[in-house]
Parts: structure tokens; sequence; C-alpha cells
């Protein structure tokens, strides 16, 4: 006999944020039925892959979880209308990049994905609905998905949207999880938000997280309030980034080093240490967009000052990349050395295969344009992902520049330099004594996340220049 669940959840989108999302609530829920669908069918095919090891995602512990909870309480297929149709809530986990034309290009997140999943929701659901925006969204989208889930009139005394016999209750649930540490971000979070406009739909949702999240971590706001609050999470963890890459530059001029400024002012309970850890810039598929959501809000609120305040972000986060490529350029030419860089890491941080808006693509761009050929490895990304993303910033790019490397070490005596794009932590365990041995001379490194020892490495013989620090 079939089992009957308590709830039926279903999530649109089986990417980054839905596929983890939704299998720790399967893991935490198993009296709740979670269908994750997506348009994408190779990616179920991959989230169905009885070897865990292919499942689309790369994530510490995903495997275990979905080994755990497949096929009993969590399900993945391609059949977004039998799913919206059966089910109590639809969460919304669509991609949200950044507009690339039309009013707000460059800056405003394109929402045709989310209102694609709207105009699904409206069509296929039955009776209520609770609609859940999971993905990071600009404020006041969810009066986006309004619009299209209402028929005409809205029932102003329960706030719940009508369409024909239909009813829907709009919740912004945003996800603060950090990829390469989604599993535990999402099994310990510091706090769940919930913003909503009428209380039973809230409670629904606060449900789902009661069963393994204590109630004080739950919070609840307006709607708009939970979607602002997400962007702004996200534009001040960029902040300290780009304000300690700023600093890594005065390091450098002054002679302090910045490792130990950060550590300086880290502990200070008022500042906190977390992320003040100096880097080639930051990537990821959040920080980028969200600041250009922000920014582009304060601009069209008439908020000059405020917009451009937040745009210095990405401002010295470029430059940071781009100074990080001059040092390296200038290198090969001042030492008159063959124009070849072995790039270690092209993930945007290590723990994931994920690439997207990754200094070290950037980089690898900055040096290509430069006639400069560069040998990539990264333990998790492949091939076709490298391809995609050099050709996604520059269509043109000379192919024949770009090797790609299986073995690190071992192909070591074909370059003087080094450049580490990634903090993956087999890195820092490789044998730098037998690299030494094997790479031309002179030997440069330049480590794009500080994770050498710089006396070993130095007295190694290596010439090294990190961020920040001499
Ligand atoms: C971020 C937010 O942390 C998360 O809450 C939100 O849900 C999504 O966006 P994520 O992009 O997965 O998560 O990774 P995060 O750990 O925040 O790192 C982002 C980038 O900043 C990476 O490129 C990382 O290497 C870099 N970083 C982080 C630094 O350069 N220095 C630091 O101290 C911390
Ligand atoms: P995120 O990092 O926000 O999770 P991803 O790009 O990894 O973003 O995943 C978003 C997923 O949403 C993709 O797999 C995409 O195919 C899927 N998707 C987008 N629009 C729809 C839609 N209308 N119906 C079903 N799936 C969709």
């Amino acid at each position: 006999m079939e089992k009957i669940f308590k709830k039926n959840i279903c999530c649109i989108g089986a990417g980054y944020v839905g596929g983890p999302t939704m299998s720790v609530i399967a893991l935490n829920c198993p009296d709740y039925r979670i269908d994750v669908v997506d348009v994408n069918k190779e990616r179920i095919n991959s989230w169905n892959n009885i070897d865990l090891s292919k499942l689309p995602i790369f994530e510490p512990g995903l495997d275990k979880v979905v080994e755990n909870c497949r096929g009993k309480n969590l399900f993945f297929s391609t059949n977004i209308k039998e799913s919206i149709s059966n089910a109590d809530i639809v969460f919304i986990s669509v991609n949200t990049p950044t507009k690339l034309k039309g009013i707000g290009a460059n800056y405003a997140s394109d929402l045709s994905w989310i209102e694609a999943s709207a105009r699904q929701i409206a069509k296929y659901s039955r009776n209520h609905t609770v609609v859940v925006e999971k993905s990071t969204l600009p404020v006041k989208t969810a009066e986006t998905i309004k619009t299209i889930l209402n028929s005409s009139k809205e029932d102003n005394t329960n706030k719940k949207t009508i369409k024909g016999n239909k009813t829907f209750s709009i919740i912004s649930n945003p996800e603060f999880l950090a990829e390469g540490s989604a599993i535990s971000d999402l099994q310990n979070p510091d706090r769940v938000l919930i913003g909503g406009e009428d209380t039973e739909s809230i409670n629904l949702i606060a449900d789902i997280y009661k069963h393994w999240v204590d109630s004080k971590r739950i919070i609840t706001t307006n709607l708009w309030s939970s979607e602002l609050s997400k962007l702004v999470a996200n534009a001040f963890l960029a902040q300290r980034i780009s304000s300690i890459n700023s600093l890594s530059e005065l390091c450098e001029e002054t002679g302090a080093d910045i490792e130990e400024v950060s550590k300086a002012i880290g502990m200070d309970s008022r500042i906190g240490s977390s992320f003040l850890k100096t880097s080639v810039g930051f990537g990821g598929s959040c920080f980028k967009k969200d600041i250009l959501n922000l920014v582009y809000i304060a601009r069209s609120q008439g908020l000059e000052k405020v917009a451009n305040y937040w745009e210095q972000i990405l401002v010295i986060n470029a430059h940071q990349r781009d100074r990080f490529s001059k040092k390296i350029i200038d290198c090969i030419e001042k030492n008159n050395l063959e124009p070849k860089v072995l790039l270690l890491g092209l993930a945007f941080k290590k723990d994931t295969n994920d690439t997207r808006e990754s200094a070290a693509i950037y980089v690898a761009n900055n040096l290509l344009n430069s006639k400069i050929e560069i040998g990539v490895f990264d333990p998790k990304v492949n091939i076709n992902q490298i391809q995609f993303d050099l050709s996604d910033l520059n269509e043109n790019y000379d192919k024949t520049l770009v090797k790609f490397i299986q073995d690190p070490v071992s192909n070591i005596s074909n370059y003087n330099l080094i450049a580490i794009m990634t903090e993956w932590d087999e890195f820092k365990e490789f044998d730098w004594q037998y690299i030494y041995s094997k790479i031309k001379k002179p030997a440069f490194i330049f480590d794009g996340r500080n994770i050498l020892n710089i006396e070993k490495i130095k007295k190694l013989g290596f010439n090294y220049t990190g961020l920040g620090r001499k």
C-alpha cells in the first residue's frame, strides 16, 4: 500500500539550492513527501543515478542524505504538472541570473524562470497552495508572483490570492546555505527566515523546520523584510571580503601583513573573525548578483549615493582579480619566462564543483588575453565546464592556449609558474619539496588564497608572492 504523507512538497528547480535543501528537509521530515522537479532531464537523471558519485552537485555529505531518502520520501523527476497538482507547498528554487538586456540590464535579476514557475503553479495547482520563494530574489518579487497567480481579485480578509477556485499564499523563505558546507548549514542553520502575510501559511512553513530546528532560531517577518534581508546578508558578507582585499593592497605597500591585521581585528568581538580571509576575489552565484540587485533597487529609488556605496564592493573585487593577474604577467615579462602558468583550482571556493563567477576564470581570461598559455587543474571541475566558462567570458578565446591537466604534480616540469586559485586542502598537502625538485627554475608561486606556509616555501627555493604579505 502506498504510504500516506502528512504534507506534499514540490520544489521547482533541482540545482545547488533546491537539491540539497530538499534532501535535508526529506531527511528530517519522513512524514512529508518531497518531489524535486526540473525541466533539465539530464540533471534529473543524475539525481537518480545509482552511483552516488554522479550526483549533479558535489557537496560533502549530500550523497549519504540522498541515499537515505531517495525513493522513500524524496523523488526527483520531470513530472512538473503532476507534482504541482499534488502539492500543498511549492518551493521555487530556480535560477535568477543578472539580466543581460532590457530594463535594468547588467544589474537587475532576470525573473523569466521565476515567472515561468509561477505560471506553471497557476495552471497545475489545485485547491490552496502555499508558494515559497527559495531562490534569492529582488525585493518585491513576491508581487510579481502574486500578479501571475492572481486572476483578478484578492481576498483582503485573509490575504490569500484567489484564482478561480484555487487560492495561494506567498511566503519568502530565503536560503542562507553556503556551497561546500550546504548540508551542515542546512542541518544547523543560524536562523530560518520566514516572511509572509498570513499566519497560517507562515506556521505551515515553520512546521517543516521545527522537525529539526529550535523554534528560537525560526524568525518571521513581513514579506519584503525577508526578501531584503537575504540581499543584505550577502552584501554584508561580500563587503567584508572586499574590505579586507582592499587592505591587502595597502599591506603590500606598507609592509604590514594582512593575515596579522585580519587576526588582530577579528578578535574584537564587535567585528568577529569570519569572512576576513583575503583572496584573489570572491565568486559564487550570489554575491555579485545580489549586490547588483541592491544597487539597482537603490538607484531606482533615486538613492544614488547608497547605490554607489554598495557598488564599490564589486569595483574592489574586480580590482583584486586584475592586480593578481598583473603580478603574474609582470613576472613573466620581467624574468623573460616562457609564457605558461599552471592554475591550481577553478572552483569559486573549495569543496564545490561550482565555478560561477569564480575569480579563477577571470584571471584565466586575463592571462589568455596576454597570450599566456594556461594549464588548468581542479579536483572537481570537469573540462566541459571550464570550456563553457572561458567561452562565456570571451567567445573567441584562444583554445590552443588552454591545456587540461589531469595530474598537476607529474606535469610540473613544463612550468616556471604556479598560481593557486582555490583553497583546496589537497594543494596545501602537496609535496612541495618534490614539486620544487621538478619545476623549471627560477620557480614562482602566486598564492591567491594565502594557503601556503611562506617560510617553508621560500626555504625550498620558490619565489613566493601572496596577497597582502611579503
Ligand atoms: C554565499 C553566502 O555565504 C550564503 O549565505 C548564501 O546563501 C549564498 O552566498 P557561497 O557563495 O556558497 O555562499 O559561498 P561563501 O562561503 O559565502 O563564499 C563566497 C566567496 O567568497 C568565495 O569565492 C570564497 O572563496 C570567498 N571568500 C569567503 C573569501 O574570499 N574570503 C572569506 O573570508 C570568505
Ligand atoms: P541555484 O544555484 O539557485 O539552485 P541552479 O542554476 O543550480 O540555481 O538551479 C536552478 C534549476 O532550476 C536548474 O536546474 C533549471 O533547469 C531549473 N529550472 C529553471 N526554470 C524552471 C522551470 N520553469 N521549471 C522547472 N525547472 C526549472
